[in-house]
């Protein structure tokens, strides 16, 4: 299906003032709830990733979790999740940071990814660039390469977008909230 900007735009809703005054949160949920919305998400990133070289999908709990597991079946590729502290058993590595509206904690399994493994992290949404970068501080510890960052929704103005490019992080954004 064609991705549509106006309608998947039409599907996301602004709550102002949450979780925290000032903030103003993007609500995917009506996409889930919306199949051909769904579709036309999942479709996109499936035609932009279906012809690359990569070799895992990696996603951030919980949110970036919903996309990319259909993803990673409709790609067959192994799905890595990245989860909130304290949720994972076994030997984990894990990693503080900052959001646009908290503070938390990410952690990932021990030998989930290795030197050579080429990386697609996924996210619903880049603020101000602090989850992913922990998420890829996680990933490259254990030697595995970024090939891209993907996200449905992208606010350049938190600045998070650039600082991953100036980190030299390819990045796919599907809609922009300037
Ligand atoms: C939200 C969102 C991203 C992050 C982006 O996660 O899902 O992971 O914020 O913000 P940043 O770019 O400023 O880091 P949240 O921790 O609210 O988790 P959820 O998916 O569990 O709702
Ligand atoms: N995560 C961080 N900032 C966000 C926002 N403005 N809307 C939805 N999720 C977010």
């Amino acid at each position: 299906m064609l991705y549509d900007d106006f309608y998947i735009k039409s599907l996301i809703k602004t709550v102002e003032d949450w979780p925290k005054p000032g903030i103003s949160f993007r609500d995917i949920t009506p996409i889930f709830s919306d199949p051909k919305g769904m579709r036309m998400v999942v479709d996109a990133y499936v035609h932009r990733y279906i012809a690359s070289d990569i070799s895992h999908i990696a996603c951030i709990d919980a949110r970036g979790f919903l996309i990319a597991a259909v993803l990673a079946y409709e790609l067959q590729k192994p799905l890595i999740l990245i989860r909130k502290k304290g949720k994972l058993p076994g030997k984990t590595i894990s990693q503080k940071y900052a959001l646009e509206y908290g503070e938390a904690e990410l952690e990932i399994q021990e030998g989930s990814v290795k030197a050579g493994d080429e990386v697609l992290l996924f996210d619903d949404l880049i603020a101000t660039g602090g989850t992913l970068l922990a998420a890829i501080e996680l990933l490259t510890e254990q030697g595995a390469n970024i090939k891209e960052v993907a996200a449905i929704i992208d606010l350049p103005d938190l600045g998070g977008s650039q600082k991953l490019r100036d980190n030299n992080i390819s990045v796919f954004g599907l809609c922009a909230y300037a």
